[in-house]
């Protein structure tokens, strides 16, 4: 149970117009649990590959495997309900009067019984801490409130994949947080959740089991966030810098100091106090 594949990607190859290709032969596998970051310049293909995951696009060359299973025209809409998906633009994904409308909206379809329903709105709501604001407006919300409501929608529909898709870049640090600090705890609740996060973000990346780096529609990096964030070089033809601690590490290292870059910042420098 604990490594089933989730995702099976080979060789995603899709272009928008003749001659162009936005995604090239990429190929990666997602097992369940696991953590996965897409970072990548704009336009490398990012958007793309979560839209062909979700069936929003259709699969143009390669190979895909969802949850085990080959997508078709039969199971292919069984197999993309299992996959919630939140944007970038916290307000174009609001379409209720009200917090706890909008969190039901996508379980309207389900046929619950009523109690059934309210008990799912508000354990979503819960989840992304805004239990409070069921029956507010959405439009008076702050955009990291705004994005936790668009998350709790998604998350009433008990996704197994979640693919965030720069849910958080137009976000101010506080709203950021937030939301990290949502998905952080959804990751400690529901250890059998995937989650793939697209993001210009390389912060975010340090919490990843894994990262990749999409440029010009090919798979430029894979790896650990300690594999990728140690390539300065690769890093910086890629238009990415490495995240503070890894920049810090770096500048230390000139003065003679040694510290291993980690998630979290404290826990680096720790060697310093000693
Ligand atoms: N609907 C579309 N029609 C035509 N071309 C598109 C369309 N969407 C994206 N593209 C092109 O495909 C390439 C990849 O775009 P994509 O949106 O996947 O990039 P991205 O990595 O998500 O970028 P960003 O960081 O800006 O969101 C780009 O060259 C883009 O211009
Ligand atoms: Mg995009």
């Amino acid at each position: 149970m604990d490594h089933r594949l989730i995702v099976r990607a080979k060789d995603l190859t899709f272009g928008y117009r003749k001659g162009e290709k936005a995604l090239r032969n990429v190929s990666f596998e997602l097992n369940q649990g696991r953590y996965l970051v897409i970072l990548g310049h704009n336009g490398s293909g990012k958007s793309t590959l979560a839209r062909i995951l979700t069936g929003l696009l259709p699969l143009q060359g390669g190979e895909l495997e969802l949850f085990g299973e080959v997508p078709t025209k039969e199971n292919g809409a069984s197999l993309t309900r299992r996959i919630g998906i939140v944007f970038q633009n916290p307000d174009n994904q609001f379409v209720a009067s009200s917090v706890e409308e909008d969190i039901a909206f996508g379980l309207e379809n389900l046929a619950l019984p009523r109690e059934e329903m309210v008990r799912k709105v508000r354990e979503a709501a819960k989840m992304v801490g805004m239990e409070e604001f069921l029956n507010k407006a959405p439009e008076n919300l702050s955009g990291g409130q705004k994005q936790r409501v668009a998350l709790a929608g998604v998350l009433a529909m008990e996704p197994d994949l979640l693919i965030l898709d720069e849910a958080t870049s137009m976000l101010d640090p506080k709203g950021k947080r937030e939301v990290y600090k949502a998905i952080d705890g959804l990751r400690q609740t529901h250890p059998s959740l995937s989650l793939i996060s697209i993001t210009h973000d390389v912060e975010e990346a340090l919490h990843a089991d894994r990262v990749i780096v999409l440029s010009d529609g090919l798979k430029a990096m894979d790896g650990t966030p300690d594999e990728i964030f140690s390539k300065k070089e690769e890093l910086k033809r890629l238009r990415l810098y490495p995240p503070f601690v890894y920049r810090l590490s770096s500048a230390l290292k000139k003065l003679g100091i040694d510290i291993v870059p980690e998630g979290d910042l404290e826990r680096s420098l720790s060697p310093l106090w000693r």
